[in-house]
């Protein structure tokens, strides 16, 4: 199952990303002889390190980011092997390529170039390779999220890069999609007859989608500050995930095939106006507040600047997709930071019964799919209760960890999704027609946070976001998964 050998190019090689997540999963999967000592990764950023300075830092990166790995100094010498480092500005006319065009100079290999840089940079990054004449047929280029900051924008980069990279060799990586439990949905859903016989609106009332995060902006505050919630989350992230769970089956497992899929949920969003914003959509931004044991600061504190932001930490969504499978099914997607637990799930809310015989009725069963913190399934039943005199029913729950029942080899998403892309498998990235059709359904939003025409409500650090969240679903009788 190894990879034929390689040479992948990160522009952005000194960034958080690089260091915390890309380098780190080459070494796991290094480790794991998913490839070879040929392989080449080389590094490129602006700072004039040399390589040995760089490799000292990537050494200590790794110890920290996977120490696991690291531990084994033969493997982590091995590997550090495999690493150079290039200082070249590439975004200068006069720079000099030729340490580059050495690195490159085999054009029978595998050629991988990721641009972990801003995305400003995507289309001249791919003039200059093309000017430099190493876009060979080989080449694929991956490009991370954001793909633009809005529908216009991540058009222009889309065309720009399309000028010089034909779209099947482009691969946006979105690293949800690299989760298993992610993939998994594919499994349960089309693996199990039983359970889609139930995935539609005659069976489920409501269905909601979660990504909440503990953690505040950090020392992301420049980007997220643009940013926010909506288009560093939602856009991507989020519907991706509602995509996996919502389509019709794939003719197969192809590339195109899933894509295909994917594409037609998003088409059947359904669209919303500037009143429709205002009434299904909630945006919210933490204060001060006791985040699991830590009394942690405002957002705009963190942000340390004395002006003050607009910019929202938390967005919840209601939605429909207009299908005959869905159209009766009200989706509730949010996310935020600062949120009372990490969590990242869905909760699949099953219909009340129509009549019972009981005496007591609990609440309507659900089925929940946990993908971090721990992947796994839990589904809640009515139970008799044994305990109870007369008969009683009560839900119980059937639990399934992974993690008990198979050996997860891939501890992060980007070990998937880089050897994806060397192996030319661009079935887990997205489609440009994918991220324009999300921006297009993002847009209206975006246009009315623009106006000012909807509050920016807060909501204490800790917390399950802001109150009318809550009110967003008990409009339609529901309760968010932590009230249930
Ligand atoms: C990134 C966002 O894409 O996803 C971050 O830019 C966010 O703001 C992160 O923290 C969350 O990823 P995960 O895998 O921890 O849920």
């Amino acid at each position: 199952n190894q990879v034929d050998p390689f040479d992948f190019v990160i522009f952005g090689a000194t960034g958080d990303l690089t260091m915390r997540k890309l380098l780190p999963a080459f070494l796991r999967r290094f480790h794991a002889k998913e490839f070879a000592d040929e392989a080449r990764i080389i590094c490129i950023a602006r700072s004039a390190h040399s390589e040995d300075d760089y490799r000292q830092q990537v050494s200590k990166t790794l110890r920290e980011f996977a120490p696991e790995t690291a531990k084994s100094t033969a493997t982590l010498n091995r590997f550090l092997k495999l690493v150079q480092y290039i200082p070249l500005d590439a975004t200068k006319a006069n720079s000099d390529w030729s340490d580059l065009e050495k690195a490159l100079a085999d054009p029978t290999r595998i050629r991988v170039f990721y641009l972990a840089t801003s995305p400003a940079l995507y289309s001249p990054l791919c003039a200059a390779l093309s000017k430099h004449d190493l876009i060979t047929d080989k080449a694929r280029l991956v490009l991370e999220k954001p793909i633009g900051v809005d529908f216009t924008t991540a058009t222009e980069i889309n065309d720009g890069v399309g000028k010089f990279f034909h779209e099947s060799a482009i691969y946006r990586i979105d690293h949800y999609l690299g989760k298993e439990g992610v993939q998994n949905l594919l499994a349960l859903r089309f693996g199990n007859p039983v359970l889609e016989k139930l995935w539609s609106s005659d069976a489920i009332s409501h269905v909601q989608i979660t990504a909440a995060e503990t953690v505040g902006v950090g020392t992301r505050g420049a980007y997220y500050d643009e940013s926010g919630a909506l288009r560093d989350m939602m856009q991507n992230h989020l519907l991706q995930v509602l995509c996996m769970l919502a389509m019709d089956a794939p003719a197969s497992l192809s590339a195109d095939d899933l894509r295909n899929e994917k594409l037609k949920v998003l088409n059947a969003l359904r669209p919303m106006t500037s009143e429709m914003v205002r009434q299904n959509v909630i945006r919210g931004q933490y204060t001060a507040g006791l985040c699991g044991q830590e009394n942690v600061c405002s957002y705009q504190d963190d942000l340390g600047k004395d002006r003050t932001s607009n910019t929202e930490t938390y967005v919840a969504i209601r939605t429909k997709i207009r299908t005959s499978r869905w159209g009766n099914t009200p989706f509730y997607l949010r996310t935020g930071k600062r949120m009372a637990a990490k969590t990242t799930e869905i909760v699949l809310q099953f219909r009340p019964q129509i009549w019972s015989i009981f005496s007591n009725t609990p609440s309507p069963g659900r089925l929940v799919i946990r993908i971090a913190p721990e992947e796994g399934l839990s589904l809640v039943l009515a139970s008799k209760d044994p305990g109870a005199g007369g008969f009683r029913v009560r839900n119980a729950d059937l639990q399934m960890l992974y993690n008990d029942q198979f050996n997860i080899t891939y501890r992060d998403s980007y070990e998937r999704l880089l050897l994806d892309a060397v192996r030319g498998n661009p079935a887990l990235f997205i489609r440009r027609d994918e991220v324009e059709a999300s921006w297009r359904w993002v847009e209206p939003i975006l246009a009315t946070w623009r106006e000012d025409l909807s509050p920016l409500e807060p909501y204490p650090a800790g917390s399950w976001g802001p109150a009318s969240a809550r009110i967003l679903l008990a409009r339609d009788g529901a309760l968010w998964h932590e009230d249930m």
